[in-house]
């Protein structure tokens, strides 16, 4: 069975990047699971906090998580053209201590996935967080899937309603998951 992690960049209740994670969870191949794992209560980071207290429970848990799955699946929002402050200041608490990385990230298979309202569906967002991964020691899969157009897609509570997506997402993961079997 292989266990994957999803992580949403997206804070937002009834976010469209949300949906796209738990749409690709009930469409994934029988071997496989999605835990989705929220970064909401992950606080600003910071190296004077860090030093005084180490991580907070909520990194440290999650880095547990991350470690003990066998792959992750990132599904962020382009803010600016780039990826949600969140988001990297998730990826940056995760990355601590530097001896951490590679019991987290190290190796570790990952697929990133997006939607946006607009007409380039968060490639710009993609573009950016690659190098984050590739820094971090990542197994970065080469498949995208970069959705434009998201209120077509999704309802108004962020679930993927389009048929064809959702075939189209169904490949995606069944393919990531291929990827990780290696
Ligand atoms: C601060 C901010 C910056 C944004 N910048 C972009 C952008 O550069 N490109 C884009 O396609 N959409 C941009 N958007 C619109 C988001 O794609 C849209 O709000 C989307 O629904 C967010 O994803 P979510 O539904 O998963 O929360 C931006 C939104 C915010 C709040």
């Amino acid at each position: 069975m292989i266990s994957i992690v999803g992580i949403s960049g997206s804070l937002r209740r009834h976010s469209f990047n949300s949906g796209l994670l738990l749409a690709a969870g009930e469409l994934l191949p029988e071997n496989a699971s999605l835990r989705i794992e929220s970064i909401a209560d992950i606080p600003i980071y910071n190296a004077d906090e860090e030093s005084a207290n180490g991580a907070p429970a909520s990194v440290s848990a999650l880095q547990d998580t991350i470690s003990q799955a066998d792959a992750l699946i990132i599904s962020t929002p382009e803010y600016n053209h780039s990826i949600p402050g969140v988001l990297k200041n998730a990826i940056d608490w995760l990355s601590r201590p530097p001896s951490a990385r590679p019991r987290v990230f190290g190796d570790r298979p990952v697929a990133m996935m997006g939607t946006a309202p607009g007409r380039f569906g968060t490639a710009l967002a993609q573009n950016a967080l690659l190098p984050v991964l590739h820094s971090l020691g990542m197994r970065c899969w080469d498949g995208r899937m970069l959705l434009p157009g998201a209120r077509d897609l999704f309802d108004d509570e962020g679930r993927l309603h389009d048929e064809e997506i959702r075939q189209l997402l169904k490949t995606f993961v069944a393919d990531f998951v291929q990827f990780v079997e290696g």
